[in-house]
């Protein structure tokens, strides 16, 4: 018999992709299925077994949440990226790391195809597609969900009865959701039209502010370099960490978005993420900067976290443009050390206070009482010079 020729395929476990292993062994593929674990905490023991049942030859799971961490996420929040100044980029940031493994793989597999689940209307077909073009040009690159005629999730429903596909619930899933380490974004149902409060079941990780303890809690974040590395004064390693944040955050009802995003292909859609460890580095990230970078520098490196935030959402990941955005944002992260203190208190991250060995703030030049080392006499000269080109 004449040996097919293989294809990897992102598996999420999902109705989509898990009609697309039987549709692509229809084309004529041996489908091997790959799953990466960035922490979305889903059952990855029984989709790789419901892979096999339908069909896959392999599938191979991959833990990639510490680099997810160490060389996505960190280097994104040194640089203070937000899409829109409000998206952590928690899924566009996982889409680059995914598609960059799945190469790795069709490359071991000798494969010469790759296939991704999603839509033609979002953003992550493009940052998976983008990755593909980038390191393995020669890989064909098939997008099911795009191409098939299956137009609604009823008529996926049908074809997985029909081929008996295991599907893990058959009732109308209600919102979108997408979630890992570093955030949750939820899309669809009763949110589809922006006028809608969000509605209770939206809230996937965190619990209502209103519903937060009546008591604040203080923590305090210590950086080095512009990277967190301790939680109260004790060391952690970046994935503890970062359960740790979120655990206390989503307690608190801390680091929830509801927002109008504009995707790259034209759409505006209506988002809600949660992101309760990010919220509280950011704000604490942020506070410690105003502390130790001077004003230019700040003021150089916000236009620059508008344009890495983009660059990301994206997809272009994999760029020499964000080399040298993360080669200034190395330099000026520099200064970035010590600690942050912060409130959580019904959805709020108040920052308490800060400390740096490398602060720029001097008390002998800020101070109104004793010690005061200001010369006031300069202001009037420095006034008169700064007024002087618009003088009539
Ligand atoms: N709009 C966001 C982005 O482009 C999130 C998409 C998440 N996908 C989902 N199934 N909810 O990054």
């Amino acid at each position: 018999m004449e040996k097919k020729e293989k294809i990897v395929l992102a598996y999420s476990g999902g109705l989509d992709t898990s009609v697309a292993i039987k549709w692509l062994m229809d084309k004529g593929y041996d489908v091997v299925c790959y799953m990466a674990d960035v922490g979305q905490g889903k059952d990855v023991e029984n989709a790789r077994k419901r892979a096999l049942s339908i069909g896959a030859s392999k599938c191979i799971v991959a833990d990639l949440r510490e680099r997810f961490i160490k060389e996505y996420v960190f280097p994104t929040l040194k640089a203070g990226a937000k899409y829109q100044g409000k998206y952590n980029m928690a899924t566009s940031l996982s889409r680059p790391i995914i598609a960059a493994d799945m190469i790795e793989i069709a490359k071991k597999e000798k494969a010469v195809a790759i296939a991704h689940g999603c839509t033609g209307k979002g953003n992550d077909q493009v940052r998976f597609e983008v990755t593909f073009h980038i390191k393995a040009p020669n890989l064909k690159v098939i997008a099911p969900v795009r191409e098939w005629e299956l137009k609604t999730r009823e008529d996926e429903i049908e074809y997985a009865k029909k081929h008996n596909i295991p599907i893990e619930q058959t009732k109308k899933k209600i919102f979108s959701i997408d979630h890992n380490l570093w955030g949750t974004s939820v899309e669809g149902g009763s949110l589809e039209d922006p006028c809608n409060e969000p509605a209770v079941e939206t809230y996937i990780t965190i619990v209502k502010p209103e519903s937060a303890p009546n008591k604040a809690e203080y923590v305090t974040v210590t950086f080095k370099k512009g990277i967190p590395i301790a939680i109260n004064g004790k060391t952690y390693e970046p994935l503890v960490l970062i359960d740790k944040l979120n655990k206390m955050g989503a307690k608190h009802g801390i680091g929830r978005v509801d927002m109008i995003e504009d995707r790259l292909v034209g759409i505006k859609s209506r988002e809600i993420y949660e992101a309760p460890a990010s919220e509280i580095l950011y704000s604490a990230h942020t506070s410690l900067e105003e502390l130790v970078l001077d004003r230019e520098t700040r003021r150089y490196k916000d236009d620059l976290s508008r344009r890495y935030a983009e660059l990301v959402y994206y997809g272009l990941w994999f760029t020499p443009l964000r080399e040298a955005f993360d080669a200034f944002i190395d330099k000026t992260s520099e200064r970035v050390n010590g600690d942050v203190k912060l409130k959580l208190y019904k959805g709020q991250v108040i920052v308490a206070g800060r400390k740096s060995p490398d602060s720029r703030y001097q008390l002998k030049l800020a101070t109104y009482g004793e010690g005061d080392v200001f010369d006031q006499s300069l202001a009037k000269g420095f006034i008169s010079l700064w007024a002087m080109p618009y003088k009539e």
